[in-house]
């Protein structure tokens, strides 16, 4: 089958693999019928090298039909329309039983201490091949496929995979009070769909993001926008009665823009050999943290920041005097996509799309361009937000 294999720092290609199959009785194979590129695939792009061999496929936001199951997998069946959500969790472990999915003990990567295993993610995280591609074995399959019914189109269903659940898990870790503000920093797919949920969920919302196309899809939707910039802080304080948003997501993560120092790091890591990159990431600051910085500085005191941007470095600084001194809480963490998925699933099949699944997509290409809707993508060329890859599409 042909699938999207990594590279290099900056280098996908796809390339013909072997076809998966059943490994575990658990397993269940899918024909891929829409697959997403993510935010986080652009860290495996850009920073992660370290952790990646040159042919992993990747991926981890995909849906499809079921084509072949193991033996132990009732709950779906060949002929199933399916989503897979990102993280590989087992639904019966002290940690999915308590909702947190994203921690599965059946499936922890222990020799990087990391949690759960998920698609198409790195050695840090299990690699386990990904969904940019024709087929995916899918482990735990009677936990880690959610069924979707066959009339709706794929965009509508699609994102349960990763970004709706994560951005409904960043507003709820944000625990804005009523009537309150929630700020959300980034305006990516992530951002994007944390602006429209604070909305749905009844708070004003403000957003940050320098991308003018990003802005405007978020004020189409209802969302107060702002440019990148010191100015912005300012403005939202003083539209938010001089104190400062309720709650404020980052949904931006290690990649902020404006981070010059990090952004170096960044890039002198993923030219090193892995012997010494690998190391460097896991115990240095090498975190890009403008956004984790403005988020601390811009909310309220006694208010909450909810990190959904993924961070990855160990040492880096953080202004704790700040944050003890403005009371903050802090929340964080992979999405646990397992314990949101059911009541979304109303909201993706309301006939009145109440969170715009039908506007966020920007590009679907077939998988065979992959390597240009990465570039695109990252580099946030033609008016890109959201990719969709085909991998029926010539
Ligand atoms: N926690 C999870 O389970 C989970 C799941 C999916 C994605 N993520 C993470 O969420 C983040 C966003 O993902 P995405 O798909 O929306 O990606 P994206 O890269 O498209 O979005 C990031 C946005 O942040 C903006 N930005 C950059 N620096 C900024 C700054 N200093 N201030 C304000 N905005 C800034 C960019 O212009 C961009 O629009 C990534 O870090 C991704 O890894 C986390
Ligand atoms: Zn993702
Ligand atoms: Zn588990």
């Amino acid at each position: 089958m042909k699938a999207v294999t990594w590279q290099g720092t900056r280098k996908v290609s796809v390339e013909d693999v072997p076809d998966p199959g059943i490994q575990q009785p658990t397993d269940a194979v899918i024909e891929v019928t829409s697959t997403a590129i993510c935010g986080s695939d652009l860290h495996l792009y850009e920073v992660l090298g370290p952790f990646m061999t040159a042919g992993d496929v990747i991926g981890h936001e995909p849906m499809g039909i079921v084509v072949e199951t193991g033996s132990q997998v009732t709950h779906v069946q060949v002929g199933d329309r399916v989503v897979v959500p990102f993280n590989i969790s087992c639904g019966h472990c002290a940690m999915c039983t308590a909702g947190l999915q994203s921690q599965c003990e059946t499936t922890q990567v222990t020799e990087y201490g990391s949690g759960a295993a998920l698609l198409g993610y790195s050695k840090l995280y299990g690699q386990v091949p990904g969904g940019q591609a024709q087929f995916l074995r899918v482990p735990h399959a009677d936990y880690g496929l959610v069924k979707v019914g066959t009339e709706l189109p794929d965009d509508r269903y699609l994102f349960l995979s990763d970004i709706l659940p994560t951005a409904w898990q960043g507003v709820k870790y944000a625990d804005v009070p009523a009537g309150g503000t929630l700020a959300v920093l980034g305006l990516g797919p992530v951002g994007q769909f944390c602006a429209r949920i604070g909305l749905h969920l009844g708070a004003r919302v403000v957003a940050i993001d320098p991308v003018a196309e990003r802005r405007a899809m978020a004020s189409r939707h209802g969302v107060e926008v702002f440019d990148m910039g010191e100015d912005s802080v300012e403005a939202i304080r003083e539209a938010t009665s001089g104190r400062g948003p309720d709650a404020v997501v980052d949904a931006v993560g290690m990649e902020a823009h404006g981070s010059p120092v990090a952004g170096l790091a960044h890039r002198a890591a993923s030219l090193l050999p892995d012997v010494v990159a690998k190391p460097m990431m896991q115990h240095a600051g090498v975190d890009r943290l403008q956004a984790l910085h403005t988020a601390i500085e811009l909310v309220r005191r006694g208010g909450t920041v909810s990190l959904s941007g993924v961070y990855g470095g160990a040492a880096s600084p953080m202004p704790l005097l700040t944050m003890f001194d403005k009371q903050l809480q802090l929340r964080m963490g992979q999405c646990n996509v397992r314990a949101w998925t059911d009541q979304l699933m109303d909201l993706v099949e309301d006939p009145a799309d109440p969170l715009g699944t039908a506007d966020l997509v920007t590009h679907r290409l077939p998988l065979s361009q992959a390597p240009e809707a990465y570039e695109m993508f990252q580099k946030k060329q033609d008016g890109c937000i959201k990719v969709v890859l085909d991998p029926k599409a010539s």
